[in-house]
């Protein structure tokens, strides 16, 4: 038998009671966790979203809710009426926030039965992760989840509130839109009243926030979903949501300061976590020299030790050849790490040749001296001068790359990293922030055979490398910043182009004809000549904040409904076929069985 809920009125969440409710009736709504029986009397951890109340019937005080309580299964959903009382002596649970009380049911009612649970949410249960996404809806009740969630619409509420104060204005811009490049692919809608015509969905605001700009609202907001068709990896999702903004008549340290503001706030009210300000800033010419990666983890040091000029004419080839050729040679000091097996070590090269490396020279510091297949192709002055540089020590495993700078700075970067975890070097109770600031403007892209902008193709160079774009593109510096945490691009954003000129210059640059300018950016070249202010912005990726926040491994656990690497969603099974009718108002017809 269901019960109606008539005229009862939830009092309070069940994982709020303490001590100082002792003695009032309240009103519990709730799952039912788990149930025991112990000889007549029954306990029932009664769950909603602040936590979890133990209820107790007593067939001695109530028979008749006890009745019902019999009946009870795992996540019924049932509501009691009772006397909060201090557990019996022995029974306090110091590990529940409300462990010193149970509440004494008098009057039960069964809300709704829940069949049989496909898997257990008790904690720490290790369930496929296909399983829970296809039953998001029992997922999302587990308490860790929970607190994502919640935590996740605080740090929404923040920071409204922050930019709010801050003078921005909340506005809206179009999902159904023109394509604006960020280096994805785009999601298309077709047009149904103009058909063979398509919308993409947005990449990001990024050409409407400047249009906010020209047209004069000064500093926006949104905190927005974006649609990148893009290969998933853990950190990232097909969908995701930007805290996104933009500021007229500012400089990047304007904005920088801003944010910083925010940063500071959303981790205080969330996390209880003082952030130091202002943040440090590294160029990213430094961030490569010595981590590899525009996103270093500066949680430990592990630096990379440039070594180019010592081996340049050692008679090790590969190292010789590399450099006279034009690349570089770099090592990382794995302190300590000389009792590597070879095993370990071959693990090591595999993981640096997933990023290009051809192979991973190495060296044991044993017993003072050089243990390695290639010690015997240096001079006793190049050791000695490779070991000042590593800071080599007994017991050390000197790892080395040779290549283009671009295979042995993101080899050994992301070995670096892979290092750290290994060797446990890094804090996970820190969080370190880093600005990387002075992005290269371009890079040449080999498979497109042309420029390519770095951030995106707004951001504008420079004042002092503008007059080198066309002549020397690969000098020339961009009014670009990353905001990095832990190894993580959190934020990037840049100084925008705001004169016409120099925005169809860039179109040009990357190999954009004028008439393709026009034909995709024709409305923002024309906004660009009616009086448009200097402006610049930033976004965050939000779902990457709560992720750090939470200390989650995966993006998919800071959203509610979130896609495989696939990008499907288990649960409504998107994206699924349509019928014939559909495709024939849309104009369109399938290659594809
Ligand atoms: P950008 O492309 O750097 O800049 O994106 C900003 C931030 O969004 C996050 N992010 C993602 N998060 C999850 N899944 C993804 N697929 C994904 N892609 C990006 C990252 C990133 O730092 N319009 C510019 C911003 C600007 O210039 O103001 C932009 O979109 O954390
Ligand atoms: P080889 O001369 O190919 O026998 O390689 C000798 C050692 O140098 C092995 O440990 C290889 O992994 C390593 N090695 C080969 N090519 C490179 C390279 N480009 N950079 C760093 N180490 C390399």
């Amino acid at each position: 038998m269901i019960d109606f809920l008539g005229d009862w009125k939830r009092s309070d969440y069940c994982g709020m009671l303490t001590r100082k409710d002792v003695g009032r009736e309240v009103v519990l709504m709730g799952w039912a966790l788990r149930r025991r029986d112990h000889g007549g009397v029954i306990f029932i951890d009664l769950r909603d979203r602040e936590g979890v109340a133990q209820v107790v019937f007593d067939p001695e005080k109530c028979a008749s809710a006890h009745v019902k309580a019999e009946a009870i299964r795992n996540e019924y959903v049932v509501a009691v009426r009772g006397t909060v009382v201090p557990r019996p002596d022995g029974t306090v649970n110091p590990k529940m926030p409300t462990g010193e009380v149970e509440v004494l049911v008098t009057e039960c009612k069964l809300l709704n039965r829940s069949k049989a649970l496909p898997f257990t949410l008790d904690g720490y249960v290790d369930v496929a992760e296909n399983l829970r996404l296809k039953h998001r809806y029992l997922d999302l009740r587990r308490p860790a989840l929970q607190n994502n969630i919640i935590l996740r619409s605080k740090v929404a509420q923040v920071t409204r509130q922050y930019l709010t104060d801050n003078g921005f204005l909340e506005i809206e811009t179009p999902f159904l839109t023109k394509s604006t490049p960020e280096g994805a692919r785009d999601f298309l809608v077709p047009s149904r009243i103009n058909q063979g015509s398509f919308y993409a969905l947005p990449q990001s605001p990024q050409i409407f926030k400047q249009i906010l700009m020209i047209s004069g609202y000064d500093r926006y907001f949104q905190i927005v979903r974006c649609f990148r068709d893009e290969d998933l990896r853990a950190d990232r999702q097909p969908e995701f949501t930007q805290i996104d903004c933009e500021m007229s008549f500012i400089d990047r340290d304007d904005i920088i300061r801003v944010m910083e503001g925010l940063m500071a706030l959303v981790f205080r009210e969330a996390k209880g976590v003082e952030v130091e300000l202002p943040i440090e800033r590294m160029t990213y010419s430094e961030a490569i020299r010595r981590f590899g990666v525009d996103n270093p983890d500066l949680r430990f040091d592990l630096e990379l030790v440039e070594l180019s000029e010592t081996v340049r004419n050692a008679g090790f080839k590969v190292f010789a050849e590399v450099v006279a050729s034009g690349g570089i040679v770099k090592g990382l000091n794995a302190k300590g790490c000389a009792r590597f097996s070879r095993k370990e070590i071959d693990d090591l090269t595999e993981f640096a040749k997933i990023y290009g490396a051809k192979g991973l020279a190495y060296v044991k510091i044993e017993q003072g001296e050089w243990h390695s297949p290639i010690a015997k192709f240096f001079t006793a002055d190049e050791i000695a001068a490779m070991n000042e540089k590593f800071g080599a020590e007994e017991g050390d495993l000197l790892l080395f790359v040779a290549d283009r700078p671009k295979v042995v700075n993101d080899s050994l970067g992301k070995l670096r990293n892979h290092l750290a975890a290994i060797l446990g070097l890094v804090d996970k109770e820190t969080y370190r922030f880093v600005w990387i600031t002075d992005f290269p403007l371009l890079e040449w892209d080999d498979e497109e055979k042309r420029w390519a902008a770095v951030h995106h193709p707004f951001t504008a160079p420079m004042d002092e490398d503008l007059e080198f774009v066309e002549a020397d593109p690969g000098r020339c510096r961009a009014k670009a910043y990353d905001l990095v945490l832990n190894g993580n691009e959190i934020g990037g954003g840049s100084i925008r182009i705001h004169q016409e000129k120099i925005q169809s210059l860039m179109f040009r640059m990357l190999g954009l004809s004028d008439e393709d300018a026009r034909s995709k950016f024709g409305f923002l070249l024309d906004a660009l000549e009616y009086g448009t202010p200097p402006h610049g912005g930033i976004a965050f990726g939000m779902d990457r904040l709560i992720m750090l926040l939470t200390g989650s491994d995966s993006i998919r656990d800071v959203i509610a409904f979130p896609k495989t690497q696939k990008g499907a969603c288990l649960m409504s099974e998107a994206p699924s076929r349509v019928d014939d009718k559909q495709l024939r108002e849309l104009g369109l017809k399938l290659s594809v069985k």
